[in-house]
C-alpha cells in the first residue's frame, strides 16, 4: 500500500540499477574525450538523470534542464509546452536528452525538433522505459532502459498526479 494507492513493484531498484551501469558505459563509450550535455526532462526523469550521470564517467559531463508541460491524471493532453528552458546553448554541443518514459512519443519528438533548431552537434535519446503500446509518433531512442506493456506506472521520478515519485522502483499503480 502507498497512502490509498496500492502499488506492485514492476521493475526493481536493482534491475533498474544494473540496466543504468549497462547504459552508462554504451553512452561513456560513444563519447570519450568530448563534452557531453545531458538534458533532463522535467520533472519526472529527475532521478533516472541523477543514477545515469554516474554511470557515465566522462569528465566533461554538464547537466541541464527542461521543463515540459505534463499530464494531467494518467491521459495525454497531446499538448506539449516548454515550462522551463535550458540555462545554457547547446550550438556545436553532443547532447543527450534524457527521459523518464516515451509514451506517445509526443513529448520526446516535440523536443527534438525544438533542439534540433538549436543545431547541436549531435542529438540522441535515452529513456529509462518505452510503452510501443501506446505510440503515436515514431521517435528515435538510442539508450533504452526497459519495454513495458500498456500500464500506468509510477515511481522512480514517476508521478500520478505529482505523487509516487519519490519510490525506488518502477511500480505498478492499482487503484
Ligand atoms: P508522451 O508525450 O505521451 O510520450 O508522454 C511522455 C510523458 O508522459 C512522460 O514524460 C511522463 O511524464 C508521462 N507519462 C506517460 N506514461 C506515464 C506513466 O505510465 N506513468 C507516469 N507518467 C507517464
Amino acid at each position: 500500500m502507498t497512502g490509498s494507492y496500492r502499488t506492485e513493484v514492476l521493475i526493481s531498484a536493482e534491475q533498474i540499477q544494473a540496466r543504468i551501469a549497462e547504459i552508462g558505459k554504451a553512452i561513456a563509450s560513444q563519447h570519450t574525450g568530448k563534452r557531453l550535455i545531458c538534458i533532463g526532462v522535467l520533472k519526472g526523469s529527475f532521478m533516472f538523470l541523477a543514477d545515469l550521470v554516474r554511470a557515465i564517467p566522462l569528465p566533461e559531463l554538464e547537466v541541464d534542464f527542461i521543463g515540459v508541460s505534463s499530464y494531467q491524471g494518467t491521459e495525454s493532453t497531446g499538448v506539449v509546452r516548454i515550462t522551463h528552458d535550458l540555462a545554457r546553448s547547446v550550438e556545436g554541443e553532443d547532447v543527450l536528452l534524457v527521459e523518464d518514459i516515451v509514451d506517445t512519443g509526443l513529448t520526446v519528438r516535440y523536443l527534438l525538433d525544438n533542439l534540433a533548431t538549436r543545431h547541436p552537434r549531435s542529438l540522441k535519446v535515452a529513456a529509462l522505459l518505452e510503452k510501443p503500446a501506446r505510440a503515436r509518433v515514431a521517435v528515435p531512442i538510442d539508450f533504452k532502459g526497459f519495454t513495458i506493456e500498456d500500464r500506468f506506472v509510477v515511481g522512480y521520478g514517476l508521478d500520478h498526479d505529482g505523487r509516487l515519485r519519490n519510490l525506488p522502483h518502477v511500480a505498478l499503480l492499482h487503484r
